[in-house]
């Protein structure tokens, strides 16, 4: 995920020397939150040689050998001495010195508030929950009233600060991403967007906005005394709401935070002229968190039944269905079905997925426990209504933007699909990392569907240094293809083939390992890249290169988001010809869900689903099948 960043680099006029640009205000927490953070140590600037090494040795599955050669020569003119390369390097050394991280801004910029094109599909990724029991009006509220509860109960631990510290290999984490979840929204900008986060404001909100048939309602979750509600509270009230929201011919205002940015920018700005619409916006933006109200969508198969889902998730069915429930620039909505379906979708500005998927397996659980809290007997006032004036230019603008996304509906191809055959525990029986066995299998049906590999990005976790997001892991590597090549070779022994998938292994867990250290390429090379351009420098050959085009355009974009839950993320691809892969590895189990555009006939989510499937099974038949004595 997020290497939608390629297609921002694309237009190097679009990044703005940051000197120019508004800051980007990071929320500061006091208390132990502060002290944890300050321990936490700086993301380090890699050294050049190392990267510019790195970046030829990457680029030598993914480009021909011409292109190589020519590539190394702009490398060795790049870190000539005195040369243009050390030149940016010391630059961004300064940087490093003197802010808390020197990527996190310009990463926020130009990974998401610069990035053009609609949020829905191409950057908020969704959540997959399992279908729940009910099929009725009464089971959604009364789930929807504990998932609320479950949510306040998570934020308490936000509020009080009293988060259990998260490690990886180890290491304490950053723990800013939960402090930037809840309270906040994305602001559209005709030229670069905001995030505001009201959570730590002088009034931080005590209300959630809740969605049903396009109407947007105002619930405060507190009750006087600061208790936060009860379930009982909480069903009674979302009851008054279906029940003053019955009509279904509403404006579905919410469609237009699926526009392209520049145009949700423009429109935004006419929508908030007028006074009650504005306060309205304001509403939502400030509001906790969204919960939507869906109605139920067209019956499928089982089979089917978690890609429907996905794809409800991820966009809400088109205009005729639930896409209209949703405010597409608010952080978390929590989106509940009438039908029992149920999940969330996020906007990827403030955080990644992990943060968001932890606060997911609480609540959950959460909803698990039975309620013994009693209801205060004071009656709550009725939640309010959100009006909208629609002026006939709204009234324009919602119809394009209704147009735009049914497009987008109809072009997007997803497959959620359950392997059960294995899950993390084979490849640790067989000592080698779950997480690069899955991306060496997802090289492999790759190949197999397309006879090539190609760039792939994994998201690989930087929360070990202060402010931290991500950086990649570049899977496709000369070991996954030799691995790749040869495993179809009936020429080749299985001895060998076992040789190459232990190496390729290998090899991509110690990218991981460099990666979470701060040492991997891509960030590294986008900061020199940012800091030609706020030197105001001619852009570097290098960057100018078709192997850097060619780097950067991840027909893979995949992510590992783990879980409790039995849940799955799922997200767009980040190119026209790519497919976006997800998956969480359970311990007997994985779950995938694989995207693509229908619009690129040489894409179908399915069918790399398949081969997916097929190459796990094949991997584990060669490693069983091969004894590792006779190795
Ligand atoms: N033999 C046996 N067991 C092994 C092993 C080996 N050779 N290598 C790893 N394992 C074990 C690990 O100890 C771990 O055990 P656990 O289940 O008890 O925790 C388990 O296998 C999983 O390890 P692995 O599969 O190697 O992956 P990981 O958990 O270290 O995750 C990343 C790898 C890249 C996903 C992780 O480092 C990361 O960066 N995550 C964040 C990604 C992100 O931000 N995504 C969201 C984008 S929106």
């Amino acid at each position: 995920m997020l290497g939608f960043v390629a297609r921002a680099m694309a237009k190097p006029g679009m990044l703005k020397p940051s000197h120019l640009v508004k800051p980007v205000s990071v929320t500061r927490i006091p208390g132990r939150y502060l002290v944890h953070q300050e321990g936490l140590p700086k993301l380090p600037v890699p050294p050049l040689r190392q990267t510019l090494e790195r970046y030829l040795r990457a680029l030598q599955p993914i480009v021909s050998a011409e292109e190589l050669a020519h590539t190394q020569q702009l490398v060795e003119e790049f870190q000539s001495s005195g040369g243009v390369g050390d030149r940016l390097q010391k630059g961004l050394e300064r940087r490093a010195k003197k802010t808390e991280n020197w990527l996190s801004d310009w990463w926020l910029n130009t990974a998401y508030l610069e990035y053009r094109l609609p949020v829905v599909m191409n950057s908020s990724p969704g959540v997959v929950l399992p279908r729940l029991e009910f099929t009725d009006r009464q089971g959604q509220i009364r789930f929807a009233a504990k998932l609320i509860a479950g949510v306040l109960n998570f934020k308490s631990m936000i509020d009080n600060e009293t988060l259990p510290v998260e490690y990886l290999g180890g290491k304490p984490l950053c723990m800013n991403q939960y402090y930037q979840i809840l309270s906040s929204c994305r602001i559209p900008d005709p030229k670069r967007d905001s995030v505001v986060n009201h959570a730590r404001s002088k009034k931080p909100p005590t209300h959630i906005t809740v969605v049903h048939n396009f109407q947007f309602f105002v619930l405060d979750v507190y009750n006087s005394d600061g208790s936060p509600l009860t379930v009982d509270q909480i069903y009674i009230q979302l009851e008054k709401i279906c029940n003053s929201s019955l009509q279904t011919n509403k404006e579905p205002i919410g469609i237009l935070t699926s526009q392209h940015r520049n145009t949700w920018g423009k429109a935004y700005n006419n929508l908030i002229k007028d006074k009650t619409n504005k306060e309205s916006v304001r509403a939502i933006q400030k509001s906790i968190f969204t919960v939507c109200l869906d109605a139920p969508m067209p019956r499928v198969s089982d089979e089917l039944y978690r890609s429907r889902v996905a794809a409800q998730m991820l966009h809400g069915g088109g205009s005729r269905w639930n896409s209209g429930n949703r405010w597409f620039d608010k952080t978390l909505q929590f989106i509940i079905g009438e039908d029992g379906s149920c999940g969330l979708i996020y906007e990827h500005a403030p955080a990644e997925g992990p943060p968001i998927v932890s606060l997911v397996d609480h609540v959950v659980e959460y909803t698990k426990k039975s309620e013994m809290v009693r209801s205060p007997m004071i009656p709550l006032p009725m939640p309010q209504k959100l009006r909208f004036n629609i002026t006939p230019e709204i009234k324009k603008d919602i119809e394009k933007a209704k147009q735009n996304l049914n497009i987008m509906v109809h072009d997007l191809d997803v497959k959620v699909s359950v392997f059960t055959h294995f899950g993390k525990h084979f490849p640790k029986s067989q000592k080698m990392s779950p997480d690069a066995f899955i991306q060496m299998a997802l090289q492999l049906a790759y190949y197999r569907v397309y006879n090539r590999c190609c760039a792939t990005y994994e998201s690989a976790s930087l929360r070990m240094f202060r402010l931290g997001r991500t950086d990649t892991i570049r899977s496709s590597s000369v070991e996954s293809l030799n691995f790749t090549q040869a495993m179809d070779d009936p020429t080749r022994q299985n001895q060998e083939k076992v040789a190459l998938l232990q190496n390729a292994v290998r090899g991509h867990r110690a990218y991981t390992d460099m990666a979470i250290q701060g040492q991997a390429i891509d960030r590294h090379l986008l900061g020199l890249r940012l800091q030609a351009i706020e030197d105001l420098t001619s852009m570097p050959e290098i960057f100018m290169d078709t192997a850097y085009a060619v780097a950067m355009h991840f027909n893979l974009s995949t992510s590992q988001v783990p879980a409790k839950t039995d849940c799955v993320m799922c997200f767009g691809p980040v190119v026209p010809d790519g497919y976006g892969v997800c998956y969480n590895p359970m311990d007997d189990h994985i779950n995938f869900a694989v995207s693509a555009f229908n619009s690129c006939a040489e894409t179908n989510a399915a069918r790399l689903s398949q081969a997916l499937e097929e190459a796990l099974l094949d991997m584990r038949a060669l490693l069983v099948q091969t004894p590792q004595s006779k190795l």
